[in-house]
């Protein structure tokens, strides 16, 4: 495995060193000799067992259900059990909703501990891992309940994605063929190359699309830990994605990708991106075996976009693609977005 470059993220808590490559078994070096308590979820630990031995470990549930309230109490409970104090580490090892909860609970206990993550899914090792949102989801509401908080260590160790399920991985390509759409067109080449490779889950090919997406995603964050400007690029295909979500229940990897062509098809009206570029970027999604059509009327979407309590004002920060490797965020109205895509489908 080659050895990519360290990439940091630096947030108002510290920094954050994110290393693409280094094995999980490598933890020992970044804990440093202190106290470790990890937290993992039942899929994660039956698959990695051997290499969680000997750790003192926290198991939650696998899902969206126990990404609340009730498994943070539940690992407090374990913590102050276990006699756990402020110069404890904790480490998060296993998808994105195991990273959100690590992050959260690690933010508030004892008004807070050291964390690293181990992240396990594509989608962790891309996303939820880096940039510091930590959270919770409350009352059916989506990471309602959360802090901005950097962790210490992000290690992404390429080789447990072999046990991770194929369409997780599907899902997790969609983010990376976001950070190159928004900011990278090498990227992008690379990956409408790769494809084969890809889908044979090629190790080395699969980190450097990590480490490169990774990168990306931490300048943004750099320039905008607390999403207040910049950082709003990274919601490239998921105003409509996340309404498409709600509205039909299918995976969010499959919504955004859906997300970001119809975002794509909208920028040729409103930016004058070439058809050609949207074409390439349904092309490759299609290949990725990523979904590109709505499953539902557009109208239905345009629903679920009003019934989003959340939401405050009229207006959306919506992303746009200039060209391929090249988004804009752009101020649209609700009324706007509603009316063009119940007339694109
Ligand atoms: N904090 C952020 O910036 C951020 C960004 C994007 C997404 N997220 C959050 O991430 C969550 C989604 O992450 P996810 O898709 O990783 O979900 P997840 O944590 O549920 O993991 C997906 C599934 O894969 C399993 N799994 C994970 N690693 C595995 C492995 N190596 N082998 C076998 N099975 C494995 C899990 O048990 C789970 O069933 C959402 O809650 C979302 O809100 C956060
Ligand atoms: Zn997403």
């Amino acid at each position: 495995m080659v050895a990519h470059p360290p990439v940091y993220v630096e947030g108002k808590t510290g920094r954050s060193l994110i290393l693409v490559g280094e094995p999980l078994a490598n933890l020992e070096r970044h804990i440093a000799g202190r106290r470790t308590v990890a937290v993992t979820d039942q899929n994660v630990k039956k698959h990695w067992q051997h290499l969680l031995a000997g750790m003192d470990t926290i198991v939650i549930g696998c899902g969206e259900k126990y990404k609340n309230l009730v498994t943070v109490e539940f690992i407090y409970d374990q913590l102050i059990n276990r006699q756990v104090d402020r110069s404890t580490l904790l480490v998060g090892i296993g998808g994105g909703i195991t990273c959100d909860i690590t992050g959260f609970v690690a933010s508030t206990y004892m008004r807070g501990i050291s964390f690293g993550l181990v992240p396990t899914s594509l989608l962790a090792q891309v996303d939820a891992s880096v940039g510091g949102k930590t959270g919770v989801n409350h009352r059916g509401f989506k990471n309602m309940i959360g802090a901005f908080n950097q962790p210490e260590f992000v290690l992404c160790d390429p080789e447990l994605l072999t046990t991770l399920p194929e369409e997780e991985i599907t899902c997790g390509l969609a983010e990376i063929v976001k950070h190159a759409a928004i900011g990278d067109p090498e990227l992008f080449a690379f990956l409408e190359e790769k494809v084969a490779a890809i889908k044979s889950r090629d190790l080395d090919i699969l980190a450097r699309l990590v480490h490169r997406s990774v990168t990306i995603k931490a300048k943004i964050v750099n320039q905008d830990e607390r999403e207040s400007g910049p950082r709003r690029i990274l919601n490239f295909g998921h105003t409509f994605g996340h309404a498409l979500e709600k509205a039909t229940g299918i995976a969010h990897g499959r919504a955004v990708s859906i997300g970001m062509v119809l975002a794509a098809r909208l920028s040729q009206e409103l930016v004058g991106l070439p058809a050609s570029e949207s074409d390439r970027l349904e092309r490759l999604l299609h290949d990725l075996r990523l979904s590109t059509r709505l499953p539902v009327p557009g109208a239905k979407i345009a629903r679920a976009m009003a019934m989003d309590k959340k939401r405050q004002q009229d207006t959306i920060f919506f992303v746009l693609l200039r060209a391929i490797g090249r988004g804009q965020i752009r101020q649209v109205s609700l009324a706007t977005l509603q009316k063009w895509l119940s007339g694109s489908a």
